[in-house]
């Protein structure tokens, strides 16, 4: 194990009815806020109408900024930090999944950033000061609600980047896993892909030697595969949801890359298909996942696809290590697409017109130190493989 230091300093008031610890939390960190949410759902689910009841119950005053896409724009981003400003905010309230958190800590970090907030994500720089903030989350997928990063989209240059630093971890997050209960079956099996896509990107590194990180992995990753198909078929499943809810904190909150390097590699690749087609991200990892790890299988890697086969698969651990691996794999294609997901880039409408210079962009970032070290062609590649 490499050296590390573990810090996260999210208070997490998780289960049904904590909202009602919202209010004293923000009143005890800032006194007027903006309410950033979505599309609609949080009105329409009455999360919206339980967060601003807490506002009044504590006397804070609030604004809103409503219609925060999936795959927040720079734009958004923009109009929050002019909000915050002009009308003299000291603290973000973010209702919503992971887009609707991303963009509150894009708005909370360009508050105190004296250019376009959209820096920050194209330059990759580390803020030192943002607003506090705080959510409601109301989809388990991203992890946003416990990790001090936010995913930025630009669609008038087709760049998808994120920032993070720790003064973006969230002060305070509300986990009720009943607010999770609207969310539809394709977006709770995305969602599901996320976690688990979180997951694999921590377990398959250079470094195996953190047995507590790994054997945590391979906890979530049973976990997914047990309650993800559950949620879906029973949206109101309490166990289900908030096994997925603590799942999707866990497995990016940073506890499970102690003491290794980890390169988000599936990630870069997915962020690049986000970028350019504005797909759902959960359903760009699902496609290109199964695809990178038949790829980067070898006399290397085998023996950790078969370990993740025994464990999370109960595959027979007798079976010679390489059937093991690739059966692992097969079980993971399996899973995504029995959860709803698409199989392939095509069914997500992309064809390979973009595939190098994708790649290209994907390949900016840390791609020496992934699991298997990968090229521009062997991106390249892997996309095709995927369509
Ligand atoms: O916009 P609303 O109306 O709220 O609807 C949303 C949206 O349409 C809907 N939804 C959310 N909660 C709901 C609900 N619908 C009904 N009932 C509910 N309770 O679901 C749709 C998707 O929401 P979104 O927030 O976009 O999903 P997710 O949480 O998957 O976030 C995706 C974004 O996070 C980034 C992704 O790249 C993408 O931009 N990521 C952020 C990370 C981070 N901050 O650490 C890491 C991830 O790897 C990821 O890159
Ligand atoms: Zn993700």
């Amino acid at each position: 194990m490499k050296n590390f230091t573990y810090s996260i300093p999210t208070v997490v008031h998780f289960g049904e009815g904590q909202i009602k610890k919202l209010g004293g939390e923000i009143a005890a960190r800032a006194s007027r806020v903006l309410v950033v949410c979505g599309g609609g759902s949080v009105k329409r689910s009455g999360v919206f109408g339980a967060a601003v009841s807490q506002l009044e119950e504590h006397g804070i005053p609030w604004a809103e900024l409503s219609g925060v896409e999936p795959n927040p724009r720079a734009a958004s981003v923009r109009e929050g930090v002019r909000l915050c400003r002009e009308q003299g905010l000291d603290g973000v309230l973010a209702l919503g999944g992971g887009s609707v958190i991303d963009c509150a800590k894009g708005i909370a970090a360009g508050f105190y950033y004296d250019g376009d907030p959209w820096d920050l994500s194209a330059e990759k720089l580390t803020p030192e000061r943002a607003l506090p903030i705080f959510t409601v989350l109301t989809m388990a997928a991203t992890g946003s609600e416990m990790d001090d990063i936010a995913v930025i989209s630009n669609p008038e240059t087709n760049e998808k980047e994120s920032f993070s630093g720790p003064c973006c971890y969230p002060a305070v997050s509300i986990l009720d896993p009943t607010y999770t209960y609207s969310v539809p079956a394709f977006q709770t099996a995305a969602g599901t892909a996320d976690i688990m896509s979180h997951t694999f990107e921590n377990y398959f590194s250079p470094i195996e030697t953190s047995f507590l990180a790994d054997s945590l992995a391979e906890a979530i990753l049973r976990s997914c595969v047990k309650y993800g198909p559950r949620a879906i078929e029973v949206p109101d499943d309490y166990e289900a949801r908030a096994n997925l809810m603590w799942n999707a904190s866990w497995a990016i909150n940073g506890f499970l890359n102690m003491g290794k390097p980890v390169a988000w590699s599936v990630h870069r690749m997915e962020h690049e298909l986000s970028a350019f087609y504005d797909v759902t991200h959960g359903a760009g990892l699902a496609v290109l996942t199964p695809n990178w790890m038949r790829y980067v299988l070898n006399e290397r890697t085998e023996a950790r696809f078969a370990r993740y086969g025994a464990a999370v698969w109960d595959l027979d651990p007798a079976l010679p290590r390489r059937e093991l691996a690739e059966a692992a794999i097969q079980k993971t294609r399996d899973f995504f697409n029995a959860l709803g997901l698409p199989a392939s880039l095509t069914e997500l409408g992309i064809g390979p017109e973009r595939f190098r210079e994708m790649a290209r962009k994907a390949r900016n970032s840390g791609f020496d130190k992934t699991f298997v070290p990968l090229g521009v062609e062997d991106i390249v590649n892997i996309y095709q493989m995927s369509l």
